[in-house]
């Protein structure tokens, strides 16, 4: 089978933003406690943090990391993870029914994310608390002032302020799980009123406000709107979360779903424009897809786990081959549209619906972790406008899904990268590229495996790992494989 890749290197989509190569980690399961904090490991550090676990975040190259929640955050007190770890309250975390022990809070990750690499994307509580304590928080955070919540900074032995300048105004508020859940109309006052006072104590933040918590959401739409109309001058970002999944093992059908995530990213930036109009404003509020990702394998188990059990091992989704070609097309997706989406969370990071996993003998590293990291490492740059031209093919829900999906960026160093995956389950395809006169492909990056749902694990971590093609010649995109194709110049 044919396709070609036309790129017209003038013709641009945007400058990506790095943070689009965010992650996330939250106080659920085993992803801080037995994930990147073990005290007593082998390899543990000075502060209890997992080396080998640091070493393989640093590995996958996420610029942020949101912290810390999720659910969890709307029910959850700062303050309780400050100051002496033994006068730190164990508390219960009703999101996920488990028990709480603050051992590691905000001075503790600040200190990992240094180490990790990356920036923190920090989460207030607007469930139950609201734009007091964020302001409080931010305070602590960032002020260098002589007042109270700077002083307990420093008292707890935390001189420089910590410099968050990302922040999420709560988590999914539209979400009737969500502890202390909203109507559009009460979030949109609440988010106001605490992205005011946040921005008055340190201006130099920049804010995310909640947008739906899927794209299925009875209310999604009007949310979006009630919150724009309220907040747009007081906030940078609106989000977007979306999980995907194969529960009915229909891969046709899977491996076209990053086509729901690009009508979800056009959707929300139409609406952001609408109310932009309505307002008349200059100001242009941009995307962040701070939790997306593939999790419905754990759903079963997960039902098991009893109630207020500490770091249980919940949302452990092990990932095959065929969701690792799914985030990779969700990935290509992101970067297509990256004039829109300025931050994007690859939700989770360690143990939780994650690319990296830790037993006590080691960690490995699932299928999932090879798109990102090549995305992370080589999509940097400038995305351009691409035209694929494939075969296409019906699923039930969709038409014209095309066989190709592709993302082309120009990298910093003056190379270009192809980012490709063949969804067709049986045919290789040959890929002809116009418009790279002038570059000469320098390697051939691909994930391919001829059983889709084969899994890695501790005892065989290498079981679906990247492989180099040898260039020259034609280019085939194998039948169901994740491409990643750089190309120099002459
Ligand atoms: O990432 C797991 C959970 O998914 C998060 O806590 C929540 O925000 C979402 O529903």
């Amino acid at each position: 089978m044919k396709a070609k890749l036309t790129i017209d290197r003038s013709s641009i989509i945007s400058k990506i933003d790095n943070r689009i190569y965010g992650s996330f980690i939250e106080h659920l399961g085993r992803a801080v406690y037995g994930g990147i904090y073990q005290p007593g490991h082998p390899t543990a550090d000075d502060m209890g943090f997992r080396k080998d676990v640091l070493e393989l975040v640093r590995k996958l190259g996420v610029p942020i990391v949101r912290y810390p929640g999720g659910n969890f955050v709307s029910g959850y007190n700062w303050e309780d993870g400050t100051g002496p770890k033994d006068q730190r309250p164990k508390k219960l975390d009703l999101a996920w029914a488990t028990v709480e022990t603050n051992q590691v809070g905000i001075d503790e990750f600040q200190e990992w994310a240094k180490r990790a690499d990356t920036e923190i994307m920090m989460a207030v509580n607007l469930g139950t608390r609201g734009p007091d304590e964020a302001r409080q928080l931010v305070e602590y955070c960032n002020l260098d002032t002589d007042t109270y919540y700077a002083n307990m900074r420093r008292k707890n032995g935390f001189e420089k302020p910590f410099g968050i300048k990302l922040w999420c105004l709560g988590n999914e508020m539209d979400g009737p799980w969500q502890i202390c859940h909203l109507t559009a109309e009460e979030y949109s006052r609440k988010a106001c009123e605490a992205a005011k006072v946040m921005k008055w104590t340190d201006p130099d933040i920049e804010l995310v406000a909640c947008g739906s918590s899927h794209k299925n959401m009875p209310t999604f739409g009007h949310w979006e709107r009630t919150v724009l109309r309220e907040c747009y001058e007081n906030i940078d970002y609106i989000s977007l979360h979306n999980y995907y999944g194969n529960p009915n093992n229909n891969t046709p059908e899977y491996l076209a779903q990053a086509v729901n995530m690009d009508e979800f990213i056009k959707t929300v930036a139409q609406i952001c424009d609408e109310v932009k109009a309505e307002k008349g404003s200059d100001k242009t509020v941009n995307l962040s897809f701070d939790e997306w990702n593939i999790w419905f394998h754990s759903n079963e188990q997960d039902k098991k786990i009893p109630r207020w059990s500490y770091a249980p091992r919940l949302l452990e989704d092990i990932y095959n081959f065929e969701d690792a070609l799914v985030v990779g097309t969700l990935l290509i997706t992101l970067m297509n549209n990256s004039d829109r989406v300025k931050i994007a969370c690859l939700a989770q990071l360690v143990n939780v619906i994650a690319p990296i996993m830790t037993e006590d003998g080691g960690c490995w590293l699932q299928t999932i972790f090879y798109p990102f990291m090549h995305a992370a490492s080589f999509g940097k740059g400038t995305a351009l406008r691409a035209s694929a031209e494939s075969e296409t093919y019906d699923t039930d829900s969709l038409k014209n899904v095309p066989l190709l999906a592709a993302s082309v960026v120009e990298n910093e160093d003056g190379g270009l990268t192809v980012f490709a995956v063949n969804r067709s389950l049986d045919t290789d395809m040959q890929l002809e590229i116009s418009g790279f006169e002038g570059y000469a492909l320098s390697s051939h990056t691909e994930l391919c495996c001829d059983d889709l749902k084969a899994v890695n694990s501790l005892g065989k971590p290498d079981n679906v790992v990247p492989a180099e093609k040898e260039v020259g010649g034609e280019i085939t995109l194998a039948a169901h494989s994740w491409n990643v194709l750089r190309f120099a110049k002459k």
